[in-house]
């Protein structure tokens, strides 16, 4: 992650922790969220720092009061969610040109095998791993890169960057894409 500081940060579904120890270093303090309160116990048990707080919130219709955070964060989850709901609770609890950055799964990103081996690998990881069923009406809100971004806009945000990052390094690595976007 290649970021500047980031002040106070809210991250929402940051399920076991994997972007939350990067967030950690980079921000004064975060406040790391899931719906889940069985990944809010795994993330716990992995992050010991001291400026972060777990606490269960849905990024959907948080607890936060208006203005709260310099950046929030929303990593893989958007499509879990009604995203323009989402969208409005972001602008809600930023700070006026406060920082929005996702994480999304876009599928036009993905190659043919890509594709395959996400619609492969995330239930299987999910049953396997968590123990958990897809839950219903699973990727109706996947959103595109263009998709996100004509949503940011109308969302009251302005696009500042975005990247697909693909780590080469791993033949099983899925393109992910970041998006940057500040609260107007
Ligand atoms: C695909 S996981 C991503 C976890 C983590 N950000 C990562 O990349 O490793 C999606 C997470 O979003 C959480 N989630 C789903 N719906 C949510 C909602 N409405 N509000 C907050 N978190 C939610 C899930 O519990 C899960 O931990």
């Amino acid at each position: 992650m290649n970021e500047g500081h980031l002040g106070a940060l809210a991250e929402f579904g940051c399920g076991t922790g994997f972007y939350t120890q990067a967030l950690v270093t980079r921000a004064d303090r975060v406040t790391a969220t899931d719906i889940a309160p069985g990944m809010l116990a795994v993330a716990k048990e992995r992050i010991h720092t001291s400026n972060v707080t777990f606490q269960l919130e849905d990024c959907q219709a948080t607890s936060f009061p208006d203005e709260a955070f310099d950046t929030a964060f929303i990593g893989l989850l958007i499509h879990f969610t009604e995203p323009a709901k989402t969208l409005a609770e972001m602008c809600r609890i930023l700070k006026p040109r406060g920082l929005l950055i996702f994480s999304n799964l876009d599928p036009d990103a993905l190659s043919g095998v890509d594709r395959v081996r996400c619609l492969v690998r995330i239930p299987y990881h999910g049953i396997t791993g968590y123990r958990v069923k897809p839950p219903r009406a699973f990727g109706k809100n996947i959103m595109t890169e263009k998709q996100l971004c004509d949503l940011l806009v109308k969302s009251r945000f302005q696009v500042i960057s975005t990247e697909t990052i693909k780590d080469t390094s791993c033949s099983s690595n899925i393109p992910v894409e970041y998006i940057r976007a500040v609260k107007v």
